[in-house]
């Protein structure tokens, strides 16, 4: 059942993703965008686009590390640059958060070559990569920034407010199959390794549309729901991630096999049935891994290693630190403290100073 390295295409989105990650820093201030720019600053409209903002986000797909196909679909439309460098965001905050009480912290160090494995951190990189593109696509969608998005089940006019701020039927469906078709899906491949990419990568795009949720308000006379607005909204991302983690935790182990009617390799996992196993095809909606994942203890191609994380006491440093020990620092912290009400209206606080202790593991 153990897979060693298994050769095979790069891994594309979460490494777009990365390199997109490291290049910000330089590109960002080359082009003065940071991403919170009000979005006059890359119209998606041909006409009204300025030739130093077209300059700009035609300058910005060439940087991206996109094959030939995916250049095109960046370079046709406008806003999904920005997009990716959203979902970049988004995906690195939401696996840091997962990951903060584990031995690997989802750093970006080691992450190329994590990427070429079947660990499980692999398949949980894969899917919140995903997640995150497939989220901040359909939230682009339902503002209006992308320009080839539609939402044509609410045409009369209150729909239309509520789908500025929620997302449609229309922008997801659109969502899904824009990105199935920016990172190739087409095409059915008979390397394990990329199977198994793809498949992780489409358990993130489901957990976004299991997410969806519909949301109602009533505009009656004192509380009648006489007329009501409806949005389709999706959750906030770090109900995804929580969900993509706990999907992490349960992930399943799988290998290929050939089916016998088709003669298609395909995933399969083993599963005891009266004593015996058998296999079964993976759920669509986990996660699946080939290999054990290393303990992450100590510094390698994956990871720096964990001396030098703060860890809990009470909690997590014996885990954390692999049971090397940990040091303990002391440090003051202040804080309010002893405060009072004064009438009308003000709070007077004091400064207190207490001392908080750090734990740190060992080398
Ligand atoms: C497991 O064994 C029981 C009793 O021997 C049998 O009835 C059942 O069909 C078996 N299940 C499978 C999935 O083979
Ligand atoms: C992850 O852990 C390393 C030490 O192993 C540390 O240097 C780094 O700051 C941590 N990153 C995050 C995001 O916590």
């Amino acid at each position: 059942m153990h897979a060693g390295p298994v050769s095979g295409r790069l891994p594309l989105l979460p490494c777009v993703v990365l390199y997109w990650f490291l290049s910000m820093q330089q590109t960002s201030a080359y082009f003065g965008l940071t991403g919170k720019e009000p979005l006059t600053l890359l119209p998606s409209a041909g006409l009204s686009m300025g030739p130093v903002a077209e300059k700009a986000h035609l300058k910005q797909c060439e940087i991206l590390k996109l094959s030939r196909k995916q250049k095109r679909l960046c370079r046709r439309e406008p806003g999904l640059a920005d997009v990716l460098k959203d979902s970049v965001h988004l995906g690195l905050v939401q696996c840091q958060y997962q990951f903060r009480n584990e031995r690997w912290n989802c750093s970006l160090e080691g992450r190329t070559n994590l990427l070429k494995r079947g660990f499980k951190e692999t398949a949980f990189l894969y899917a919140i990569s995903s997640a995150a593109l497939m989220h901040s696509l359909a939230k682009a969608c339902s503002s209006g920034r992308m320009e080839r998005c539609t939402c044509d089940d609410s045409p009369d006019l209150k729909n239309k407010e509520a789908w500025q701020w929620g997302v449609c039927g229309d922008n997801l469906k659109y969502s899904v199959k824009f990105l199935k078709n920016f990172l190739g899906q087409k095409k059915v491949s008979k390397d394990l390794r990329a199977r198994v990419d793809m498949h992780n990568t489409n358990v993130g795009i489901k957990a976004v549309k299991s997410g969806l949720k519909t949301t109602c308000k009533c505009h009656g006379v004192s509380g009648s729901c006489a007329v009501r607005t409806c949005w389709k909204q999706l959750s906030p991302f770090h109900e995804t991630g929580k969900l993509l983690k706990h999907k992490y935790e349960t992930a399943v182990e799988v290998y290929s096999i050939t089916n016998d009617a088709t003669g298609e390799p395909e995933l399969a996992s083993p599963r005891k049935v009266n004593y015996s196993f058998k296999n079964h095809i993976p759920r669509s909606t986990d996660l699946v891994y080939m290999e054990a994942s290393p303990n992450f203890c100590r510094p390698s191609k994956y990871s720096a290693g964990t001396a030098g994380r703060t860890c809990s006491k009470e909690t997590n440093c014996d885990s954390i630190c692999c049971g090397r020990g940990y040091n303990t620092q002391t440090r003051m912290v202040r804080f309010s403290c002893h405060c009072q009400v004064h009438w009308c209206c003000y709070v007077k606080c004091q400064q207190c100073v207490q001392e908080e202790e750090i734990y740190t593991c060992k080398k």
